[in-house]
């Protein structure tokens, strides 16, 4: 029997997917699911031949540079990759996979929560409920913003952002976007399409971010872009906090040039800029556009079938580098 290759898993993932590694694989996992230093991950590839990463291990040029000869593959465990260095990978003949499509229909379930969620005043809602501060019904009280038939600009008109338009459409809502380049005819199904980012946001009644984070993105909505948008705009963020200038978002927010924002991701995560805890106009999320049960298995078996390929001598799927 020929000796099964071992692979890093730095987080812990769903029990089927890990069930399927375990059958496979050498799989060294984290069962304690803490976060690896670079240098305890560095330690902990020896002799591996591929790493399953997710978005919270940073892989840097100067990590990949000292990651051990034995790797081969790293296949993350996320449809976003700004968290790999893929120029320092490529460098190194390591091949790099993500796992797009399988979460674009729970990113964008997020997404359409965020807007309702922030449109309606869900966390003051909440948060009147349960702190027991509901003290009577008011016909002038809780008063959001009506999502139906209102426009939605969505910046990034890939995966999630098709089926974040598809959904929107279902409440009557104007669809314009800004893609890098123009979608086809079909794909398009009506929506309005703009050259620039510039022109898109005067539409937007709704601003829902779906673009990786890149350095032409990094901080790209910010203070100039956001006084483009209409006054009462909604911003909702599913994509990577790196897009979004916090400065500029908060004091759009402070200074109700914005009605509300929803947010499932930021700069820095966890340690997120508090300032958008004390905003009542946040509606806030812990990163959680892909966490159904359904989406994190899928997400699991193809940066497996990705690593499956790829020990075999194919062409793996998702090849990113
Ligand atoms: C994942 C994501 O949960 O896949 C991505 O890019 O942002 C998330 O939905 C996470 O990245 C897993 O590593």
């Amino acid at each position: 029997m020929s000796k099964k290759a071992v692979v890093l898993v730095t987080r812990k993932l769903p029990p089927a997917v890990e069930a399927r590694l375990k059958r496979d694989y050498d799989a060294r996992f984290n069962s304690e699911d803490k976060i690896y230093t670079s240098e305890q991950l560095i330690e902990l590839a020896e002799r591996a031949a591929a790493i399953i990463p997710c978005h919270t291990e940073k892989l840097t040029a100067e990590v990949i540079a000292r990651l051990p000869a034995s790797v081969r593959a790293i296949c993350s465990f996320s449809v976003g990759f700004d968290h790999i260095d893929l120029d320092a990978a490529k460098a190194r003949g390591i091949i790099v996979t993500n796992t797009p499509e399988v979460l674009s229909d729970a990113t964008a379930e997020i997404a359409m929560l965020l807007m309702l969620g922030a449109a309606r005043r869900a966390y003051e809602g909440e948060h009147q409920i349960r702190t027991e501060t509901w003290a009577e019904w008011g016909a002038t009280q809780q008063l959001g913003i009506q999502v139906t038939g209102k426009r939605l600009g969505i910046l990034g008109m890939g995966r999630v952002g098709q089926i974040m338009a598809r959904r929107a459409r279902g409440f009557e809502m104007e669809i314009h976007y800004y893609n890098r380049s123009r979608l086809a005819t079909d794909l398009e199904a009506g929506a309005i399409y703009h050259e620039r980012v510039e022109d898109l946001l005067p539409h937007c009644d709704f601003l829902s971010i779906h673009c990786p984070a890149t350095p032409e993105t990094h901080h790209s909505i910010n203070a100039e872009r956001i006084a483009l948008l209409p006054d009462d705009a909604i911003v909702v963020n599913t994509a990577r906090g790196a897009v979004v200038d916090d400065d500029a978002l908060i004091a759009a927010l402070r200074s109700g040039k914005l009605f509300a924002a929803g947010l499932d991701v930021f700069n820095n995560e966890p340690g997120i800029d508090p300032r958008y805890k004390t905003l009542e106009n946040t509606f806030l999320l812990p990163h959680i556009g892909s966490a159904t049960r359904e989406t994190r298995d899928a997400m699991g078996f193809r940066a497996l079938d990705n690593l499956d390929a790829i020990m075999s001598g194919e062409e793996p799927r998702d090849r990113l580098v």
